[in-house]
């Protein structure tokens, strides 16, 4: 086998589109020195990382997690279990929390929501334009969008939102100290578990007015989850706006192609997907623990070994997409990727997510017929030292 893969080649990302190349390169699973010197695992190939993503063998539990793992420079301290932080829970606790909030994320709701997405995208143009040319596509469309949909869909008001994001960004950024990142995630848990008793008193039409209606449900419990529903879904919507805007307005025949979907009433739903996969945000920090010794892709992986499933890597498998580097809107191919995960854990708000990232778009490019990326693609810096990956800044004119 060859020479491990280190945790540092896994997050030094410079490309604006594509995996750092040695993940491309890579066997579908490779063994991957972890910055504590715990040599785990990478998968890299789609059906592996679907296999590990799945299987009850590994877990997403932090507490069984090899530790310490190194985040920013300094050893994390194992986590106990931490009640409604579902998303580092395994079934069956996981499947409880988790089955509170698939309604509100399931067709019916997003059809719903459908027209509200449409009118705050519009709403979203109209400030752009008054605003005028140049603009900064993140702070001046992308952001407010993807808040005001959040806002209204998890129940905290519009005015909050920015504080919250502006934390959940703190605790997100590999490059603030860990003292740091905990003091964000103390003030964003305060900050919600007011909501939460507000809530009590006055429950509205939202995600945390009808969890505060579960009974035996804690607001401890009901402010984690509504902390992991927020995070979540807010760096992963605007870092998926922002790529595929950037990734349209990079290639022009692609943006053409996504021009005339959205025009032909056919819908941009093949286009969304393709440009999910291309982009692929979830660029690290997705990994499993190994509960006993399993065999996967020929391999023994040991009880307790730290498995890491590179997303962007996987969703640029040779063996399932043909031609993978490449954005090809027109791709019947795409509709594989694994751009939301897999498994147990994968995405509950993927139908939000995919809604707002086409509505954005098609709001955009549609509105703005002149739209054209207003710097040279190496002058647009990347948000890379986070684990959904982003730009620091999105500058267009008309
Ligand atoms: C394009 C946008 C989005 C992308 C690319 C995305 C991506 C992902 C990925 C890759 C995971 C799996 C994490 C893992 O296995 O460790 C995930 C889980 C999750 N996402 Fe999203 N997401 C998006 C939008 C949203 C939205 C809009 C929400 C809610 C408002 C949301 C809420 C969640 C939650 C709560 C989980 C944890 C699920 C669980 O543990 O059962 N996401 N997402």
């Amino acid at each position: 086998m060859a020479a491990p893969i280190t945790y540092q080649q896994l997050v030094d990302r410079t490309d604006h589109f594509a995996p750092p190349a040695v993940l491309t390169a890579a066997a579908p699973l490779s063994r991957m020195v972890y910055p504590d010197g715990h040599v785990g695992w990478l998968a890299t190939g789609l059906e592996v990382a679907k296999e590990v993503l799945s299987s009850p063998a590994f877990s997403h539990n932090f507490h069984s997690a090899h530790f310490p793992m190194l985040k920013k420079g300094q050893p994390f301290p194992a986590m106990p279990i931490i009640p409604g932080m579902f998303i580092h829970m395994d079934p069956p606790e996981h499947t409880r929390y988790r089955g509170m909030l698939t309604a509100e994320f399931g067709t019916r709701r997003m059809a719903e929501l459908a027209p509200r997405i449409e009118e705050i995208a519009a709403g979203q143009l109209d400030a752009l334009r008054a605003q005028g040319s140049p603009a900064d596509l993140l702070p001046d469309y992308i952001r407010p969008l993807v808040l005001r949909v959040l806002s209204e869909v998890v129940g905290v008001p519009y005015e909050d939102t920015p504080t919250l994001a502006a934390l959940a960004d703190t605790a997100n950024d590999d490059d603030v100290p860990l003292e740091d990142e905990f003091a964000a995630e103390k003030r964003a848990f305060f900050l919600t578990r007011d909501l939460v008793e507000r809530a009590r008193t006055a429950p509205g039409d939202d995600i945390l007015g009808r969890l505060t209606q579960v009974e035996g449900l804690s607001d401890r419990e009901i402010t984690n989850m509504l902390l992991v529903v927020f995070v979540a879904g807010f760096a992963t919507c605007e870092g998926a706006v922002a790529a595929a805007a950037l990734a349209l307005l990079h290639h022009a025949d692609q943006l053409a192609a996504f021009r005339a979907a959205a025009a032909s009433g056919r819908g941009t739903e093949t286009a969304v997907e393709e440009l999910l996969r291309h982009t692929t945000v979830n660029q690290y920090q997705i990994f499993r623990t190994a509960l006993r010794d399993v065999r996967l892709h020929g391999e023994l992986v040991r009880e307790g070994d730290t498995v890491t499933v590179s997303l962007p890597a996987a969703n640029r498998d040779p063996a399932q997409f043909g031609c993978p580097a490449q954005l090809d809107l027109g791709r019947q191919d795409a509709a594989g990727h694994i751009a939301f995960g897999y498994g147990a854990h994968a995405c509950v708000g993927q139908r939000l997510g995919r809604a707002v990232l086409g509505t954005a778009l098609e709001t955009l490019v549609q509105g703005l017929p002149e739209l054209a990326l207003d710097a040279p693609l190496e002058e647009i810096p990347l948000r890379a030292r986070t684990p959904v990956l982003s730009v620091q800044r999105l500058p267009v004119r008309w």
